[in-house]
């Protein structure tokens, strides 16, 4: 078993831009509070830089001029900004978490509802885990840099601003000195940004081998037990654990050297400035309090950029995380119904194929050319090896796919003239891989027809013979179901099944194998539950079983992809064809 590769796919943003103003996008419908969280900000931060600026006529005004009063006074006032400012802070990080935590609900909500509506196509070519990971993963890192990020963004941005400005108006010179230094902080971020951010890569990637090796073992597990591999798998786990682990080291050293480096060109920074600065007081009359003031900012000035670079971490993992998210949102959904698609009003259930072909993959066709009838009523059989399209065939008439050429009508109206759920409604599948949701048994049941009532999921139940073991259950048909139904055998659930497409009382019936893991007698008991079910509708069933087919009234012979053969069983053992093969072989033998 070779894991897979799939979270390797886009760690790195391709379009970063364009992606982060498409998830700001979101923002659109918080309008008002982000006004509001926008105006907490500026509150924020013009008291925090005002409550710096007032050292300047606090020293040199009152302190140097000892005035007493004046200086309480002074200090009051502060206070009274410093809680106003705190305040708005508050209430700006609520608020903006908010904000964060509506918009990941949305791109979920989104990304579940386009789940829905994808083409089966796409689960065909896509692993669960994948889609998974998009869910959990993915969504994850969006939600951490907005919620936690979001603010600390908008407001370190502003606050550079806000500082830039107040130093420029205290003193250009002083100002000019400092942003030398900043060249030089804007190359060493770059640097370790630009290492760290390979490492951080080489760890997303690893770390996804590693919940792909993982998840894959899990749902393997009885294989990897029957087959003595737990050794095996426990070492190659331990390789890309170990991997994980080295790759991590190096991404977080790096990003781990961000701060330190970052503070001491601060304080580089600030040395030069208090240099200059005393020169100028000196030499020029320059006022203490100013330059106390601007050495307060320039040491605020570093704050946000300090912040700025060690969220690019989180950012750029968010983005490459959003992007895997609407690279799912963007799929083309199921083709809409046509303007003109009709509704079915009732449905008799005469069922035509002309000449339909079908391929999975463009170029390799697995339906050739199939032409069959069934009118209302008929039960009609598909038999052929495994492989030979059977399943497919079925698969065409709910539309799970689209047909290549040819054409399938339902009681004469063309299936892709006819609305999707209407004509959905008109047939009940009975998979050859049942599921079950988690729920009770009754819930189960419910799920063919939403609103049928206790008694018709009882009477479904008795119809098709599973009332007999849900009634005995712990707790009958409250019973909860977990995990796709692993505490009922395989026989109890395709049961569970069949009383399901009853209840949901279809003119069409579509049975893939629906007998197949159920032992000869209930075999007999629920065939003659289905024998019931079936009068009066169009019946396709698939059985290996040719015992389950022999009263059908035509038995199609597939394969590859062709109809062989076709007629009543009689008539087919006549011919001494393949069917006659298929029948010999199995009650020969
Ligand atoms: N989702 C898919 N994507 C690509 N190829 C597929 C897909 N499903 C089936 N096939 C191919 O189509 C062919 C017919 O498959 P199908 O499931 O219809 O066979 P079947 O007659 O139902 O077999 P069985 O008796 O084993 O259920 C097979 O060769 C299979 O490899
Ligand atoms: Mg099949």
């Amino acid at each position: 078993m070779a894991h897979r590769e799939q979270y390797v796919e886009g760690n790195k943003p391709q379009n970063g831009i364009h992606t982060a103003l498409r998830v700001l996008s979101y923002l659109a419908h918080d309008r008002l509070y982000l006004w509001i969280a926008g105006v907490l900000i500026i509150i924020t931060i013009a008291a925090n830089l005002s409550g710096s600026y007032m050292l300047r006529p606090i020293i040199n005004d009152y302190i140097i001029s000892g005035d007493i009063y004046g200086l309480i006074r002074m200090l009051a006032i502060l206070a009274a900004i410093y809680i106003t400012g705190a305040s708005a802070m508050y209430l700006q990080y609520r608020l903006l978490n908010r904000i964060g935590l509506r918009i990941v609900t949305r791109m979920r909500e989104e990304l579940f509802r386009r789940m829905e509506r994808l083409p089966l196509k796409y689960f065909d070519t896509h692993s669960h885990g994948d889609l998974m990971s998009r869910y959990t993963n993915d969504i994850d890192q969006v939600s951490t840099a907005l919620t936690d990020s979001l603010t600390d963004i908008l407001s370190a941005s502003l606050s550079l601003v806000g500082i830039l400005c107040l130093m420029i108006y205290i003193s250009p010179l002083l100002t000019l000195v400092m942003l030398i230094t900043m060249p030089l902080m804007f190359l060493t971020a770059r640097g370790i940004i630009k290492k760290s951010r390979k490492y951080f890569k080489d760890q997303q990637d690893v770390l996804g081998n590693v919940n792909g090796y993982a998840e894959e073992m899990i749902s393997g597990q009885k294989i990897v037990k029957i087959f003595g591999h737990e050794k095996k798998v426990s070492t190659d786990f331990d390789k890309l654990n170990n991997k994980l682990r080295e790759k991590s080291g190096r991404a977080q050293f790096y990003s781990g050297l961000m701060m330190p480096l970052m503070q001491n060109l601060n304080i580089l920074n600030f040395v030069l400035i208090t240099i200059m600065g005393a020169l100028l007081a000196i030499f020029r009359g320059f006022d203490v309090g100013g330059l106390a003031v601007f050495l307060q900012y320039s040491r605020q000035f570093g704050r946000p950029i300090n912040e700025l670079s060690s969220l690019y971490n989180s950012l750029q993992s968010a983005i490459a995380g959003a992007e895997r998210i609407f690279h799912v949102i963007d799929e083309p959904k199921e083709p809409a119904d046509a303007d003109d698609a009709m509704e079915l009003m009732t449905v008799k259930g005469d069922v035509e194929m002309r000449d339909v072909c079908f391929e999975y993959i463009a170029g390799q066709s697995i339906l050739k050319g199939i032409s069959l009838r069934a009118n209302r009523g008929t039960k009609l059989a598909l038999v052929g090896e495994t492989g030979a399209g059977k399943t497919t065939i079925l698969s065409m008439l709910p539309r799970f796919f689209e047909i290549k050429s040819g054409e399938i009508t339902i009681d004469g109206h063309p299936i892709n003239k006819i609305k999707r759920e209407s004509l959905r409604k008109a047939m009940s599948i009975v998979l050859q891989d049942t599921h079950l949701f988690t729920g009770t048994v009754r819930e189960n049941i419910r799920f063919g027809r939403l609103n049928a009532t206790d008694e018709d999921v009882v009477e479904a139940a008795k119809l098709t013979y599973a009332h007999s073991f849900i009634s005995r259950l712990p707790q009958g048909y409250d019973t909860m179901l977990d995990n796709d139904g692993s505490n009922l055998s395989q026989g109890q659930r395709q049961l569970l099944n069949i009383a399901r497409a009853a209840l949901a009382n279809p003119s069409i019936l579509l049975l893939d194998e629906a007998t197949s893991n159920i032992d000869t007698r209930s075999e007999i008991l629920i065939q003659k539950g289905l024998d019931k079910l079936m009068d009066g509708r169009t019946t396709f069933v698939i059985a290996h079983r040719l015992s389950t087919v022999m009263n059908a009234d035509i038995i199609i012979v597939l394969d590859n992809g062709r109809i062989v053969e076709q007629g009543t069983h009689a008539s087919l053992l006549a011919l001494h064809g393949k069917y006659y093969s298929l029948y010999e072989e199995q009650f020969k033998s």
